[in-house]
């Protein structure tokens, strides 16, 4: 695994290179919905990741976020890419955004990269092997209780009246020390494996947000399921990510915050 990982560190690097300065210049940015923003940085950094990966892996398949990923029959390996997590970060000037680059074997992820390019941040793991923090080994937090813990969670730009998160943002706000909205999934979930949020929670993330950053979160020693505990599928409806042990009480909390969506 560590070779697949090495290289998807190294291609991190590169496309965190196209991203940094191109961080401190104006923006064009297009809309794919509503407030869902793309900018000519998503599509460079995805140009590069994509055409390195295929060139080191023509076998295996892509998903990547701006479409230009390629299927591979019967392939066991499939990459997720996000070539840059946090666009409306990004465009807005706010330094919180990263590339995620995962690599899941049928399925379940086994190598993943996410860096921070402004804070040259690269986090890392492999299954079986950790999970580190710029080559440091990194762990989730020892809090036991969800009344000591700084959580996070996202809000979807598509169908946003539809969405029941704000509940949940309610409920943990009075349980916890507080809830983080900062707008990059795959850098909560780093936070989470390395200790600065005890736990993240968001609907409806796609698997090029999560592939890198759930790998991290269970190298780590945290946990990753649905809100009802069952095993997280990537790409699937819920994401509940913790240090484990403040785990069960969100799940409690989560059935208190549950509402009919309203609106449309
Ligand atoms: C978004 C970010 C955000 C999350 C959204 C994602 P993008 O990804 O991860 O934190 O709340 O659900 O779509 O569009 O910046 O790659
Ligand atoms: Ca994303
Ligand atoms: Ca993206």
């Amino acid at each position: 695994m560590s070779q697949f990982l090495d290289v998807a560190i190294e291609i991190a690097r590169e496309a965190g290179a196209i991203l940094r300065p191109e961080f401190d210049r104006p923006k064009q940015i297009s809309y794919k919905g509503e407030v869902d923003i793309v900018t000519e940085s998503d599509r460079r950094s995805e140009a590069l990741i994509v055409a390195r990966l295929r060139k080191h892996y023509p076998d295996h398949a892509i998903i990547a976020e701006e479409g230009s990923g390629s299927a591979a029959a019967g392939a066991k390996y499939c990459w997720h890419v996000d070539p840059l997590d946090g666009t409306t970060n990004f465009a807005h000037g706010y330094p919180c955004f990263a590339v995620s680059i995962g690599l899941a074997e049928e399925g379940r992820p086994v190598a993943g990269v996410v860096f921070n390019p402004v804070s040259d941040e690269m986090f890392t793991a492999a299954r079986g092997e950790g999970a580190y923090l710029n080559g440091k080994r990194i762990h989730v937090s020892p809090i036991e209780k969800l009344a000591y813990s700084l959580v996070a969670t996202g809000f979807p730009t598509h169908q946003r009246k539809r969405s029941a998160n704000i509940n949940y943002y309610w409920e943990f706000t009075l349980r916890s020390h507080g809830v983080r909205r900062d707008g990059s999934a795959a850098l909560d979930l780093c936070s989470v494996a390395c200790g600065r949020f005890e736990a993240f929670w968001e609907f409806n993330l796609h698997s090029w947000d999560t592939a890198a950053g759930v790998l991290l979160v269970e190298e780590a020693g945290g946990r990753v399921t649905d809100m009802s505990g069952a095993p997280y599928e990537l790409g699937g409806p819920q994401m509940l990510a913790t240090n484990r042990r403040i785990h069960a009480e969100m799940q409690e909390v989560a059935l208190i915050a549950e509402r009919p969506a309203t609106g449309s």
